[in-house]
């Protein structure tokens, strides 16, 4: 599978509510679900020789959610970072979290940056987790950043404003894609995904597979990128 280099594919892992009521009458069931699909996803994008992987696991809108939902998944996200550590370090995996960590309790702050410390030697695959990520909170707490540093109005530049996003030093959104039949950006990467290539699949996240993510790779090569040229 033909792929361009630094190739960059980000993903909203969306209905894993939708397949824990199909499949066990619990949205929290399918969340366990939607887990087990992580580790997979990173396996086969490696093969694939893919460098940079972002994952939406939880939104700044999240927390809208129920409590039992909401403690759910905090849950889920401890027990991932317990059991999925030693794997990720084996594989020479980068781990990196984007979004607000200060939202989180202190020890799942705390295994979320221990995590991010063992790994940041790791020259394979570069995985950025969004956890309480929105666009709109990095756009805001980037500018609050730059202005904080005095930088004058004249001074920012398009490579200042990318290197005080939670993404800085990655590069831009190749393909974008969602599951679960939405058809929408949900606050996602606003600024990393102006030219992406987006693709949409029915298939709900706990049932995405190796096979799934080659279709949305076959997909992208048969686009035509053109970033406003002809
Ligand atoms: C995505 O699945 C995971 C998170 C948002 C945490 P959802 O929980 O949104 O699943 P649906 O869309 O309700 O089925
Ligand atoms: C986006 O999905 C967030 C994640 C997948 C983590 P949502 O399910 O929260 O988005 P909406 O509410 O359908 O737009
Ligand atoms: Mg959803």
């Amino acid at each position: 599978m033909q792929l361009p280099d630094n190739f960059h594919i980000a993903v909203i892992m969306d209905g894993n509510g939708r397949w824990g009521e199909i499949h066990k009458k619990n949205r929290v069931a399918g969340h366990e679900a939607g887990m087990n699909r992580v580790g997979e996803l990173f396996d086969e994008s490696t093969k694939l020789g893919i460098r940079h992987l972002t994952l939406f696991a939880f939104s700044t809108e999240n927390w809208k959610r129920s409590s039992f939902e909401v403690n759910g998944l905090m849950r889920i996200f401890r027990e991932y970072i317990k059991r999925e550590s030693a794997k990720i370090l084996g594989e020479n995996v980068r781990v990196k979290f984007i979004g607000d960590k200060a939202a989180f309790s202190k020890d799942l702050i705390a295994m979320m940056i221990s995590l991010e410390d063992q790994t940041k030697e790791n020259t394979g695959l570069q995985l950025n987790v969004a956890m309480n990520y929105g666009g709109h909170d990095e756009i805001l707490r980037a500018t609050r950043k730059l202005l904080a540093q005095n930088i004058a109005p004249e001074d920012l530049t398009k490579e200042l404003f990318e290197n005080a996003l939670d993404t800085a030093g990655t590069p831009p959104v190749d393909l974008l894609v969602r599951t679960s039949g939405e058809q929408r950006i949900s606050n996602f990467l606003l600024w990393q995904a102006a030219y992406a290539e987006l693709y949409f699949t029915d298939t709900l996240w706990p049932d995405f597979d190796a096979n799934e993510l080659k279709k949305s790779i076959a997909y992208y090569n048969e686009r035509t990128r053109r970033f406003g040229g002809n």
